[in-house]
């Protein structure tokens, strides 16, 4: 089953080819740079760079791919969550192509999409094969198998990125239940206005992490979010938020959004601070939520941009070591962030789900707040 997958939920123009789980061609075109001088993702701005953009990813997709347009079995789109007119330019397109070709059109979350990421494999075509890969769906309960590793469910699914932090029981693929969510903030959401907050611009989460790797986070203290709560299996980031501004300020930050007037080595302290304890607490839910639903001894999917920071990822491994998980990432930096790959792939695990349901492609259309753990293709 060869799938066109497009997703449009943000700041990314983004097409991709899968076969299966594996990935043939996975063509990202970020707008993040025309966002950055708004200090955020505009989404006016998305819409019109999406319109401008999307027939050259689309074709650069299918060519790298190698796969001729007319020999797709089905077209994969990104319903939602996300920004409503930015996903409407990737749910229009998607629609024209699979009428013009006459194949199915799959609508698919971009949720599960990040938490299924770890899932896509890279192609072999142009490597020489070590060992035969084979790739198949059993249902609940069962295993997938591919030459490198063994995926079991029930497994756990985690999902940190900019507008998600999310722990998640994969009950199997389809079927999900979400164990710990934030009350307020996202993680990437979070440590891009801790950026902004010490003037380091937009996209915030990859240069706090270079300026925190030059800082000592024990320099500063900031509160633990939720230390006093009774709920210990939510995220919370809006207070932590609160105290970097009031810290930031005391030690001489003018204004927001506004070049540094820190020095350099207040900068990188606060950075490293803050990322420290915001890290510390999603270890901390995440650790507590698992031993307390006893769910040791599983595999837990990675997905979503903040995994492209290597702290955090060394910390998820050291967890997964303490309590007997599986941790596993996705294959490459580009199935990290935003992209479509994710998505085909997502639809190509849910094939044989979707091949009995039968979506009219006129049905299809944007859910802005689609919930993972909310199967709309059953309501
Ligand atoms: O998954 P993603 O590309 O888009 C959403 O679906 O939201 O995630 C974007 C988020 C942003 O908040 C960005 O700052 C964060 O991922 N991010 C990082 C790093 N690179 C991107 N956060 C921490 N460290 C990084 N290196
Ligand atoms: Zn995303």
């Amino acid at each position: 089953m060869k799938i066109l997958a497009i997703d449009t939920s943000c700041d990314e123009t983004a097409a991709a080819v899968t076969r299966g789980t594996t990935v043939l061609s996975n063509v990202i075109w970020s707008q993040a740079f025309q966002h950055a001088e708004f200090g955020g993702v505009m989404p006016s701005l998305a819409q019109r760079m999406h319109e401008e953009r999307i027939d050259w990813v689309v074709s650069k997709a299918i060519t790298k791919s190698q796969i001729p347009i007319t020999k797709l079995d089905a077209v994969a789109v990104t319903s939602g969550p996300g920004l409503a007119i930015a996903l409407g330019v990737g749910i229009t397109k998607a629609k024209e192509l699979a009428g013009r070709l006459n194949i199915p059109l799959i609508p698919v979350n971009h949720i599960e999409g990040h938490l299924l990421s770890p899932m896509a494999e890279p192609s072999t075509k142009f490597q020489v094969p070590t060992s035969p890969t084979s790739l198949k769906l059993r249902g609940a309960g069962k295993q997938i198998q591919n030459s490198k590793s063994e995926i079991k469910f029930p497994a756990l699914g985690l999902v940190v990125s900019g507008g998600h932090t999310e722990l998640v029981l994969i009950k199997k693929i389809g079927e999900y239940q979400i164990l710990a969510k934030t009350h307020d903030d996202a993680l990437g959401e979070a440590l891009d206005k801790a950026a902004r907050m010490l003037g380091l611009g937009y996209p915030g989460g990859a240069i706090l992490e270079k300026m925190a790797k030059f800082g000592d986070s024990k320099s500063y203290t900031l509160p633990m979010p939720m230390s006093q709560s009774p709920d210990k299996h939510s995220f919370s980031y809006s207070g932590l938020k609160t105290a970097l501004l009031r810290l930031s300020a005391s030690e001489g930050q003018v204004l927001i959004g506004e070049p540094p007037t820190l020095n350099k080595r207040q900068i990188c302290d606060l950075a490293a601070s803050f990322q420290n304890r915001a890290f510390q607490h999603l270890i901390r839910v995440i650790s507590q939520t698992i031993t307390d639903n006893n769910l040791s001894n599983v595999d837990l999917l990675v997905g979503g941009g903040v995994v492209a920071n290597i702290d955090l990822r060394n910390r998820l491994r050291k967890m997964g070591k303490e309590l007997g998980l599986k941790v596993r990432f996705p294959y490459s930096k580009k199935l990290i962030g935003d992209n479509a790959a994710m998505i085909g792939v997502a639809a190509g695990l849910k094939i044989k789900e979707i091949r009995n349901m039968k979506y009219e492609i006129g049905s299809i259309d944007r859910k802005a707040t689609w919930a993972v753990d909310q199967d709309f293709s059953r309501e």
